[in-house]
């Protein structure tokens, strides 16, 4: 992903450690007044969300808010975290001029605990983490989706490293759709595949490898066991 979803490298913050991300690379990354993404919804979310009847969404990673804002703009309910002040700060100008509310939490994923089975729709977008400290998140988000809700993640799948343009050039904070999927716990798995995106860059047409994985948790059926 990166400006326009161009997927230019130079627009990920700098990494301390093993992958390691802090809030004011972020911070700085996001200073000032242009967009450092896009003011668009990303393209998988627009396809995907298409025919999902709207209530509770929970974006994680919202960064500048694109997501959120055009959920809102789509009659959800939003609740959009980040621990990047100015990538929410940016959120809430774009919400503003676009006439919608959307709820905007500051905190880290890492400590974060979603309300259990509230949110019909759960929304995690380029948020990369090493994987030993993604799966608690991507637990946390699954158990967050309310009986009938869904569960939607797209980031830099690992093949992009070699095969893809763009993003992060670290191999530990890249996905693969199965082993997010194996930690679905009592969400139902849809899909879980690598697609391609077609990206604009300076020398031309580029094309990007994302992992997607959507599941969706079963409807309560409200029977009793006897
Ligand atoms: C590449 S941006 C994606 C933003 C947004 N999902 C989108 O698609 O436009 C990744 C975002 O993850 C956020 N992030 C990274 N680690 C985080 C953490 N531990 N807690 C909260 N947010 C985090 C960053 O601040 C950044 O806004």
């Amino acid at each position: 992903m990166g400006r326009g979803e161009a997927g230019r490298q130079a627009l990920w913050p700098r990494k301390r450690g093993a992958g390691t991300v802090e809030p004011e690379d972020w911070n700085r990354r996001y200073a000032g007044d242009e967009l450092v993404w896009t003011a668009e919804p990303n393209r998988f979310l627009v396809a995907e969300a298409d025919g999902l009847t709207p209530g509770r969404a929970l974006d994680l990673a919202a960064g500048e808010g694109r997501n959120a804002v055009w959920l809102a703009e789509r009659g959800w309910e939003v609740d959009a975290v980040d621990f990047a002040d100015a990538g929410l700060q940016k959120g809430r100008r774009l919400a503003g001029r676009r006439g919608v509310e959307v709820h905007w939490i500051r905190a880290d994923l890492e400590r974060y605990a979603p309300e259990r089975r509230a949110y019909d729709l759960v929304i995690i977008f380029y948020l990369h983490l090493p994987w030993a400290r993604l799966r608690p998140v991507l637990r946390r988000a699954s158990s967050a989706v309310a009986a009938g809700g869904t569960f939607l993640l797209v980031g830099h799948d690992r093949t992009n490293l070699e095969q893809g343009h763009g993003g992060p050039k670290n191999a530990q904070v890249l996905y693969g759709a199965d082993d997010v999927a194996g930690e679905l716990g009592g969400l139902q798995v849809v899909e879980a595949a690598i697609r391609r995106r077609a990206v604009e860059t300076d020398s031309g047409q580029a094309t990007a490898l994302d992992c997607l994985v959507r599941a969706r948790r079963g409807e309560a059926t409200g029977r009793r066991a006897i």
